[in-house]
């Protein structure tokens, strides 16, 4: 079968490496997620989201490789993830998204994707 995958439809690694930068220099700068991450370098943790979003999408088998079957909402476990967290999550991934020009159906597979996807790593009921 020679149909492109999406990764490739999107054009491929480049793609995906503009995307996450794009995603992490957002969670530098914000206050609800920045103290989640335990490391100084955001670097390693940009690499994981990656080599996760191209494995999913139809590209290099790379995260498996290191990483182990994804799991992600066990691996979220750690932290607690309500609707603050997913919205600020989603607002620099939306930033993301734009910044890379996909054709509009493109974006909205990969956008539809993001949203459910975050909304499954919700584990913390709202604050009241
Ligand atoms: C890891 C936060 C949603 C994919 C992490 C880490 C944090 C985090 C703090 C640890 C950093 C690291 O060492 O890698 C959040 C928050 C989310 C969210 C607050 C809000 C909803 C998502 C979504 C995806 C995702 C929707 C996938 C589409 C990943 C991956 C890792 C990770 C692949 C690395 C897992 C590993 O191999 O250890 N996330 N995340 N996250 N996250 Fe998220």
């Amino acid at each position: 079968d020679s149909s492109p995958t999406f990764y490739e439809r999107v054009g491929g690694g480049e793609t995906f490496r503009r995307l996450v930068a794009r995603f992490y220099a957002g969670v530098a700068d914000d206050p609800v997620l920045r103290p989640l991450y335990p490391e100084e370098d955001l670097g390693p943790a940009e690499v994981r989201l990656r080599m996760f979003l191209e494995q999913y999408w139809g590209g290099p088998r790379t995260y498996s490789d290191q990483r182990g079957h994804p799991r992600l909402r066990m691996r979220h476990g750690g932290w607690s993830i309500g609707e603050r967290e997913r919205d600020a999550w989603l607002r620099h991934m939306r930033d993301a998204v734009d910044e890379l020009d996909l054709e509009p159906e493109a974006e909205r597979e990969l956008w539809a994707y993001l949203v459910m996807a975050a909304q499954s790593m919700v584990n913390a009921a709202p604050e009241r």
